[in-house]
């Protein structure tokens, strides 16, 4: 996508032997653009577990980076495979709800295999790893054409009228290596010259919505408006949201789908206001696995420091405001399940699906 003129992945490698790994770091967003230089696994961890990156489908994708890295630091100290291994597991671990972690490294490993030195190994690993960013750009371009109808149908249907599209969180290129998934088909709505503008839920407590969902909104001109979180319902109540299009971070094998802590309550205020509620996301992000999501997918619990404390822009700084009594308790939980039921259908690089039997279907 571009800013200022020039266009960005969110994660990329500049040219040469066994390079370093370039990403966007997010949280300066949407203040500051920053670019990290990643030059270890370490750094790729800690990228993903401190959320310099986020987003299911870039976790996956950085996770791939993080295997290419490992090699690469195995190889120029002189590592036994004990340590890629070691190094494997704690990339694995860095963040629990996102499938697409799993996925990724799944595809790299057994790659890899056929290399003969831990050279050889770190070079097959950073191909496929680009290879992974590629296809990660490629399933988001796609959700955007199958997303598309969804949305010109409303404009017909209103004849043309402004489409009320509320999201939740941060789905959108930030999240992905490119495109994103809830917001690609906004994009290609939005450049078709279809009128549409978008309700951005604030996403308490990291603010995705209102720290990059509205940012990236910005840069491709696309009208909208940031809420808090707890105000959907009432539009909702009062017809000012025609479809909800949110992201996944993990789908059970029945529909059942994890997304950020909030989703499941816009999903009933819809349910009960007869409102489309779509899930937009690639087959990666599917655990044909699993076969139901309540209670089995696991959900992060991160620090109440992110609730405690709201981070924005004062006389010019990023800085971190204490909201409550300092050491008032807090639990942070970052994800919650939305059942197959509250769903009208997924969006997917390989079609919408309305029932579990096509998700299903798609493992093929
Ligand atoms: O904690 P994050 O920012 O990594 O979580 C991302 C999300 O949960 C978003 O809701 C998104 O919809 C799924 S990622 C494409």
């Amino acid at each position: 996508m571009r800013v200022a003129d020039q266009y960005y992945r969110t994660i990329w490698v500049d040219e040469g032997q066994l390079p370093d790994v370039q990403i966007i770091d997010q949280r300066y967003l949407p203040h500051e653009f920053h670019i990290e230089t990643i030059s270890s696994y370490k750094q790729m961890a800690i990228a993903i577990k401190e959320m310099h990156l986020r987003g299911a489908g870039l976790i996956g994708v950085a996770g791939a980076f993080g295997v290419y890295l490992a090699y690469r630091d195995a190889f120029q100290a002189n590592q036994p495979m004990v340590f890629v291994d070691g190094a494997i597991t704690e990339i694995l671990n860095t963040r629990p709800t996102a499938v697409n972690l799993k996925w990724a490294i799944d595809k790299v490993c057994p790659r890899v295999a056929s290399g003969l030195t831990l050279e050889e190994k770190a070079h097959i690993a950073l191909d496929a790893a680009k290879q992974l960013a590629d296809h990660d750009a490629e399933s988001c371009r796609l959700i955007g054409l199958h997303g598309l109808p969804l949305i010109e149908e409303i404009s017909e249907r209103k004849k043309g009228g402004v489409v009320n599209i509320l999201t939740h969180c941060n789905a959108g290129w930030l999240a992905f290596t490119d495109y994103g998934s809830a917001l690609s088909p906004i994009y290609l709505a939005h450049r078709k010259g279809i009128k549409l503008h978008v309700w951005v839920d604030e996403t308490r407590p990291r603010n995705q919505g209102a720290a990059l969902t509205t940012w990236e909104l910005l840069n491709e001109g696309v009208p909208h408006t940031l809420i808090a979180d707890n105000t959907g319902g009432h539009l909702m109540q009062n017809q000012m949201v025609d479809m909800v299009i949110t992201g996944a971070d993990r789908i059970a094998a029945n529909g059942d789908t994890a997304n950020k802590i909030g989703t499941y309550l816009k999903a009933l205020a819809a349910h009960d206001n007869g409102i489309p509620f779509y899930v937009a996301a690639p087959t990666s992000t599917i655990d044909f696995a699993l076969a139901e999501g309540l209670g089995k997918i696991p959900i992060e619990e991160r620090s109440g420091n992110e609730v405690r404390y709201v981070r924005g822009l004062y006389n010019g700084n990023i800085v971190d405001m204490l909201i409550c009594p300092e050491n008032t308790p807090a639990v942070n939980y970052g994800f919650d399940i939305t059942p197959a039921r509250l769903i009208s259908g997924f969006i997917t690089e390989k079609g919408v699906v309305n029932n579990i039997k096509l998700l299903m279907n798609l493992n093929r």
